[in-house]
């Protein structure tokens, strides 16, 4: 059995954690809570299971003295002190926060995560839906091609419904259209695709010469309720980025999203409501991904249908830990583990 503990039971947390207990190979050893009302509760009332006779706590110290084997680390930002502190101890560390190869964290913060994983003999991989499965899928999509010219992987989807401003407004939602810092704040908010785009690269063999950015904005042409907040007319509510590997002057990976507010966008992007992998090459491959709930998944709110989504960011992570516990030290991604399969969550009979 390796001994896991989870790092924070928001959306993605908390169905990390309810996999973690399911499945064969893990055990629930503890839970850091970062909301002081969440530390000293029971992890089971967290996630919304029996109680478990644990409590979580935001005590890191006492956490990394259970001496984990892994960390599940789902935070809302990650940060690169706590990563460190976490990896030097010898624990290693899967994450959905933000985290596919580190360059998204800078030079500086990528090399402080090196040196950690090489004191405490640990490693750390990063993974979720998008980024993560949907690039491993642009991967996978070339076992049949004898050439490939450019892999493009599109995330394409209407977020209305997607209640999370403190991610959603530092990409630039709800600016004025014509604020001159879009760019760079959807370039800073959507980071962690770049280092997709590198590991893509690396796992292709491929040595590209630059990761370059594009974006365009949207405006709603009416003022949008959002719920918890609101885009005013005038004012950001669709975002399109592009994070594109280049190689001798051509783009050789792709990782586009097209995400959409409300009813009253200008221009009036259409979206696809799924992910579409597209290999360029010989053969073309094409795959249009969605994930939609069993027949045993049971939902009325739309809130409860974006659970879906959060096992789906969560369970590459999960999937991933003994590959990733039995890796060598250092930063491991996609490129470096065997298949990291529903090994052991086959529902038998
Ligand atoms: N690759 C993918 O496909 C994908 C998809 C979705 C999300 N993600 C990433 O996965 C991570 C978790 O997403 P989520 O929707 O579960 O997040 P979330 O529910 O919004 O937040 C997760 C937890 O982070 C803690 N937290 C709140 N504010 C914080 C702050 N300012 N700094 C650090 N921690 C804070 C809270 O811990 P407590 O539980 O203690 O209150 C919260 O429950 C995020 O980094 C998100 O970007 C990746």
């Amino acid at each position: 059995m390796l001994r896991v503990v989870q790092w924070t039971t928001g959306n993605v947390g908390q169905r990390a954690a309810r996999a973690v207990i399911e499945h064969p190979g893990l055990e629930l050893a503890g839970c850091y809570a970062w909301s002081n009302d969440k530390s000293g509760r029971d992890i089971g009332e967290l996630i919304g299971v029996e109680p478990l006779g644990i409590a979580a706590t935001n005590d890191v110290d006492a956490l990394l003295a259970l001496e984990p084997d892994c960390v599940v680390y789902t935070p809302k930002f990650p940060q690169v002190d706590e990563l460190v502190r976490i990896l030097e101890a010898g624990v290693n560390v899967v994450a959905t926060a933000g985290f596919i190869t580190g360059h998204a964290f800078g030079e500086a913060g990528l090399r402080r995560l090196q040196a950690a994983c090489e004191r405490g003999g640990s490693s750390i991989f990063g993974s979720g839906a998008n980024p993560g499965f949907l690039n491993l899928i642009g991967l996978v999509s070339t076992v049949i091609c004898d050439r490939v010219d450019c892999i493009t992987v599109t995330e394409s989807v209407d977020s209305t419904g997607y209640d999370s401003p403190e991610t959603e407004k530092p990409c630039g939602f709800g600016r004025p259209i014509d604020d001159p810092a879009l760019p760079a704040m959807a370039q800073a908010g959507t980071a962690v695709f770049g280092d997709a785009v590198r590991m893509m690269a690396d796992a292709l063999g491929l040595a590209i010469d630059a990761v370059q950015f594009e974006a365009e904005f949207a405006q709603t042409t009416q003022d949008l309720d959002l719920g918890s907040w609101q885009i005013d007319a005038g004012c950001v509510a669709g975002i399109a980025t592009s994070w594109q590997g280049r190689c001798k002057g051509a783009t050789v990976l792709n990782l586009k999203t097209v995400w959409r507010k409300g009813e009253h966008l200008e221009p009036d992007w259409q979206v696809e409501h799924a992910y579409l992998v597209e290999v360029q090459g010989q053969p073309c491959v094409s795959t249009r991904v969605q994930f939609y709930p069993g027949k045993d998944f049971a939902f009325s709110t739309f809130k409860e249908l974006m659970v879906i989504g959060m096992i789906a960011t969560a369970m590459p992570a999960i999937h991933a830990i003994p590959a990733v516990v039995a890796a060598p030290p250092g930063i491991v991604t996609y490129a470096d583990l065997p298949l990291t399969v529903a090994r052991g969550m086959v529902r038998q009979g």
